[in-house]
């Protein structure tokens, strides 16, 4: 059964962001943080790369050239993914379902060098109306107050997108800074590889800063991907799925998602292993909701979000 609650809470937030924009002319779309102003989307052209320069943000293409500059956010709040240990998952955004672990070393001690996992592209829904669902590994920092991830999407977001598959990678802090590189599309029953890779980082000059790189292999924006220089370390991994304007359980592709062969390396070439090291699971609001942790490593790792329609039903 599904909960009426997570009903209510995604559509009361939707329905508030909407209200807001019509008594001001900011224009409310969908990204994987919830329902943002698009006047703070910033596309990326493939192979571009975001570094955190000072006070401000300068987006680069791939050639060097820098093509905007963006003020960093002063207090990036914590609210769109306020996540402790323990913590739980946030209430406005459409988290439904995650996989976490999160790294236990100090930070700049053996940062997570390498996160990644294969996942095929589903079915469409069973039944299309206006929903928009996401699927991504992710990496944020402890706080939760950004995230790099590559996503795979069904449905209309920021960067567009219809009644298909489609895959953008999206850097995005707090509430309000989201960077995303173009849609493009991908054909259900494809094997798809989100990579997540922390290329350098120095803490020794004062402010620290980490050179991470994430792609979606194949076809999406690859293999130039998105690199990004931020001055803090990314501690938290994620596998998650996201929903947005849901009315059914037939909202949902039939059957299950698997991420399998979740791979996570750190710094010195070692891997986490069980048991002293897990994956966590959360289930939040839709009792129809399954994730199961079926591999639990760090090498060939493997999380299954069971959809609430089999795939026989
Ligand atoms: C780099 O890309 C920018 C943006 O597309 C373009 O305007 C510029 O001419 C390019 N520079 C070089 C050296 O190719
Ligand atoms: C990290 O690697 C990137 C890409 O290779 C390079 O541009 C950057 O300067 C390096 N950063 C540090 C701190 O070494
Ligand atoms: C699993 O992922 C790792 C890391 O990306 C890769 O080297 C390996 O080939 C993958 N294994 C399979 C069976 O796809």
């Amino acid at each position: 059964m599904v909960s009426a609650a997570f009903f209510r809470i995604v559509t009361c937030f939707a329905s508030a962001a909407l209200t807001s924009a019509s008594a001001s002319p900011r224009q409310p779309v969908l990204t994987p943080r919830g329902y943002r102003d698009t006047a703070d989307v910033h596309l990326v052209p493939h192979g571009g790369r975001i570094s955190h320069v000072g006070k401000e943000i300068h987006v680069a293409h791939a050639n060097g050239t820098i093509i905007e500059i963006v003020p960093a956010p002063t207090s990036p709040t914590t609210s769109a993914a306020s996540r402790g240990p323990a913590g739980s998952v946030p209430l406005e955004t459409g988290w439904l379902s995650d996989a976490y672990w999160i790294n236990p070393n100090p930070a700049g001690a053996l940062p997570i060098k390498w996160f990644s996992t294969d996942f095929v592209v589903p079915p469409p829904p069973v039944m299309v109306s206006e929903q928009t669902l996401f699927l991504f590994p992710g990496l944020l920092p402890l706080d939760g107050s950004s995230i790099l991830q590559p996503v795979l999407q069904y449905g209309v977001s920021a960067v567009g997108g219809s009644t298909f598959w489609g895959v953008a990678l999206w850097y995005v802090i707090g509430d309000q800074t989201i960077f995303v590189t173009p849609l493009r599309s991908v054909s259900s029953g494809t094997n798809l590889q989100g990579i997540l890779s922390l290329l350098n980082f120095t803490t020794s000059t004062g402010a620290p800063t980490y050179t991470y790189w994430t792609t979606m292999l194949p076809g999406a924006n690859s293999p130039a991907g998105l690199t990004i220089d931020v001055p803090f370390e990314f501690t938290w991994s994620t596998v998650t799925l996201e929903a947005y304007n849901v009315i059914s359980l037939e909202s949902y592709p039939p059957g299950s998602t698997t991420f399998r062969n979740i791979s996570l390396q750190m710094e010195d070439g070692s891997v986490p292993k069980p048991p002293q090291q897990t994956w966590s699971v959360q289930n939040d609001w839709m009792d129809g909701f399954q994730t199961t942790v079926e591999v639990d490593s760090f090498s060939e790792g493997a999380v299954v979000i069971d959809y609430p329609i089999s795939e026989s039903s």
